[in-house]
């Protein structure tokens, strides 16, 4: 499994429900990275997002405790536990699976990850939810990061961090 997310200097992720700030590279490249693979989703990120727009061409897990919870797009699957979500995605390579957030479902899964692709934004918001720092987790490091971009006056970079070899 990968996570991809966008992060702040402190790796806040969101604030009041919402994203911290929406980059349209950052979401082009969330677009093309998970185009064709199977995406994990919080409940509250998966109305979020699917209250815009659907995720066409990706299938979706949402992850949630309410046993009524019916899908919002058809094909998308619900599941009721982290367990069931690793039974449903046993097959898949790390390349075919991404953890997609919010807060609790990277929280949730990061012990069953081995890549993650973050957006690095160079500003610190008044952010509610974060993600783990994986600067600060002796287990991750990175091996690619791309060269810095701006978006108006905001500096963001590309980073792939992975797990280290044991
Ligand atoms: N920057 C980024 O890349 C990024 C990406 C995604 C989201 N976000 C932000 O993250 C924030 C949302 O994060 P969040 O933590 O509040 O919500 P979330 O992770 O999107 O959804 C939380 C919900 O997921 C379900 N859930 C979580 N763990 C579960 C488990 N083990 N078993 C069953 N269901 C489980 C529960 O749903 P029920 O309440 O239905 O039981 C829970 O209320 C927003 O601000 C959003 O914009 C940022």
């Amino acid at each position: 499994m990968r996570i991809i997310a966008a992060v702040d200097s402190s790796w806040g992720i969101g604030a009041h429900g919402e994203l911290l700030v929406s980059i349209p590279e950052d979401m082009k490249l969330f677009r093309e990275e998970t185009m064709g693979k199977t995406i994990i989703m919080g409940r509250k990120t998966y109305e979020k997002v699917y209250g815009l727009h659907p995720l066409v061409g990706r299938k979706a897990i949402v992850l949630t405790k309410k046993k009524d919870f019916k899908p919002l797009h058809e094909g998308d699957i619900v599941a009721f536990s982290v367990d069931e979500v690793l039974e449903l995605t046993k097959e898949l390579s790390d390349e075919e699976c991404y953890v997609c957030g919010g807060e609790s479902i990277y929280k949730a899964f990061l012990p069953y990850c081995n890549s993650a692709d973050i957006t690095k934004i160079d500003y610190k918001y008044q952010a509610d939810r974060h993600m783990p720092d994986l600067d600060s987790d002796g287990d991750w490091h990175i091996t690619a990061e791309s060269e810095e971009k701006t978006y108006f006056n905001l500096i963001y970079s590309f980073i792939r961090y992975e797990r280290k070899k044991k």
